[in-house]
């Protein structure tokens, strides 16, 4: 049986526990969601002119960046559509961090051909990472494809469609040291319209040697703090009860409001997006285990409404291999670092992404990875293999010499601890009695709501005869779990709302 990278692992020798293990995934990187396309609903289907088609890959920035690009394309008449063979224009949102994420994209490229044969005056653009990393090169290799945009380059996307739409192939992929796209709104694409993601700032400066990003995405720059909390202010308004404040590396953001002359740090922007309303969740992806501080830390436990949850990628337990990550931090920072977020919050869930086979990996560092993910007694992880990227500084400087064979082997290894950690976590839970925003109905069940806990644990319960809506909080008990899911049981009603609002319609 043939394994595949990462946590897909799961699809194929258990689709059900990897039908879990989603449930149990946050929205950060949704395996569910690559690939997707997604449009907004619109009342009048003729208000637009011509018709778009937007497929993302890989990571929560850039599904958020198809919606500032949705937005771009809205003012220049396109309006969405799920269909791409209705489409005067499909976009690719590419992802380059692991091969495998650019091979998934070439295929669809294939795919995409008979559609193009058919309809030549058809535009077929490349968005993201993947246009950022080959430029020019994409265009001679793929020759269906008429636009290449990396991801600061959005803003001159009406420009570049106008001269492919003249049968000149177009490209803009300068990366810029300021582009936040501040200003834009962008048009939720894919919504629940209870949670929606919050772009806090772009790029990256960490230079980690086996990472991508820092080459696709360019210099970190944070946006306008301002224009963060009346984003905040807007989703909440119309009915938003969560938002994710999103960057490569969160705990870096450092704004300076001039009008005040002062600077704004991480852990001050998220308490003014908890000071939103304190019935409006927030969250946060991704922190670096160096930079975040003392000072986030009491900023969430101070506020309810921060969910106390924390994704912290740890990417190896072994020193030696951090340093040659070029991570910073050494396994016992690392691990002092976890206890100082159960010191402070000693109810707060913690996630990592973790890498097996990374150059020169032993058995005694791998061994040293799995005794990191006991010590922080994950909630969850995404896990990988290690894929060498091209222009990375792991890719010049060392070999990629561990062999496939082992790289999987170790990340077989590493998925089964998580598998019994995950479960023990879940276990521990039972009996308590959780605060849920409910997102929605169950997909297996109608008759179930959907709901999140602070943790960011899934909980499935029975809505019985109680008359909550999504978008409102219930207090519920769990009762039994999967290795990826809570189950419960309601216990009193809405906390938000009085009890004699609340209809029991017993008849
Ligand atoms: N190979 C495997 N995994 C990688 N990641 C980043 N680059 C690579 C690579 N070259 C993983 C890291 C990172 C997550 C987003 O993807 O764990 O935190
Ligand atoms: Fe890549 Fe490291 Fe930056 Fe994350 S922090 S995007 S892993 S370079």
């Amino acid at each position: 049986m043939a394994y595949t990278e990462g946590f897909m692992y799961f699809r194929f020798p258990n689709f059900i526990k990897y039908m879990e293990i989603l449930e149990l995934q946050h929205t950060i990187h949704d395996e569910t969601k690559q690939g997707e396309a997604f449009a907004p609903f619109t009342a009048d289907p003729n208000q637009y002119k011509k018709r778009f088609y937007i497929e993302s890959y890989g990571c929560a920035m850039n599904f958020s960046d198809s919606e500032i690009v949705a937005s771009i394309l809205n003012t220049e008449g396109f309006g969405a559509t799920k269909n791409f063979e209705e489409a005067d224009l499909v976009l690719l949102n590419t992802c380059s961090i692991r091969e495998k994420a650019e091979q998934t994209v070439r295929k669809r490229l294939t795919e995409f051909r008979k559609t193009k044969q058919k309809k030549p005056g058809m535009l077929i653009g490349i968005l993201g990472c993947m246009a950022e990393r080959l430029k020019n090169k994409l265009l001679e290799e793929e020759k269906l494809v008429d636009i290449v945009v990396g991801p600061d380059a959005y803003r001159s996307l009406p420009a570049l469609i106008e001269e492919a739409e003249g049968g000149q192939k177009s490209v803009n992929v300068l990366l810029s040291r300021d582009e936040t796209y501040a200003d834009i709104s962008p048009v939720r694409l894919d919504s629940n319209g209870i949670c929606a993601f919050i772009s806090i700032m772009r790029g990256c400066n960490n230079m980690c040697s086996f990472c991508v990003v820092p080459f696709t995405r360019g210099r970190e720059r944070s946006r306008d703090a301002y224009s963060i909390i009346a984003e905040a202010n807007d989703l909440f308004s119309r009915g938003f009860r969560e938002v994710t404040l999103l960057g490569q590396n969160v705990d870096s953001y450092h704004w300076i409001d001039e009008t005040k002359n002062e600077t704004v740090t991480f852990a001050m922007l998220l308490e003014k997006v908890a000071l939103v309303s304190p019935h409006l969740r927030v969250r946060f992806s991704t922190s670096h285990p160096k930079d975040i501080t003392d000072e986030v830390l009491y900023t969430m436990a101070k506020h309810e409404n921060i969910c106390k949850y924390i994704h912290l990628p740890v990417q190896s337990g072994s020193s030696r291999i951090l340093q040659l990550m070029n991570r910073t931090y050494s396994r016992e920072w690392y691990l002092a670092k976890v206890d100082r977020i159960k010191e402070i919050m000693p109810d707060c869930s913690i996630s990592a992404d973790i890498i097996t086979g990374f150059c020169t990996e032993t058995e005694d560092d791998h061994q040293e990875t799995i005794s990191v993910m006991e010590y922080s007694k994950y909630d969850y992880s995404y896990m990988f293999f290690y894929s060498e990227r091209p222009g990375t500084l792991a890719e010049k400087r060392y070999d990629d010499d561990i062999p496939e064979e082992t790289k999987r082997r170790r990340l077989a290894e590493i998925i089964e601890v998580q598998n019994r950690l995950s479960k023990e976590s879940n276990l521990k839970d039972i009996g308590k009695v959780y605060k849920v925003l409910i997102e929605g109905e169950s997909k297996k069940n109608s008759a179930d709501w959907k709901g999140r806990t602070s943790q960011n644990k899934v909980l499935i319960f029975p809505k019985e005869n109680y008359a909550f809506k999504a978008g409102e909080y219930a207090m519920v008990k769990v009762n039994e779990c999967t290795q990826g899911t809570l189950l419960g049981k309601i216990v009193t009603p809405n906390p938000l709302k009085g009890i004699a609002d609340i209809l029991i319609s017993k008849k």
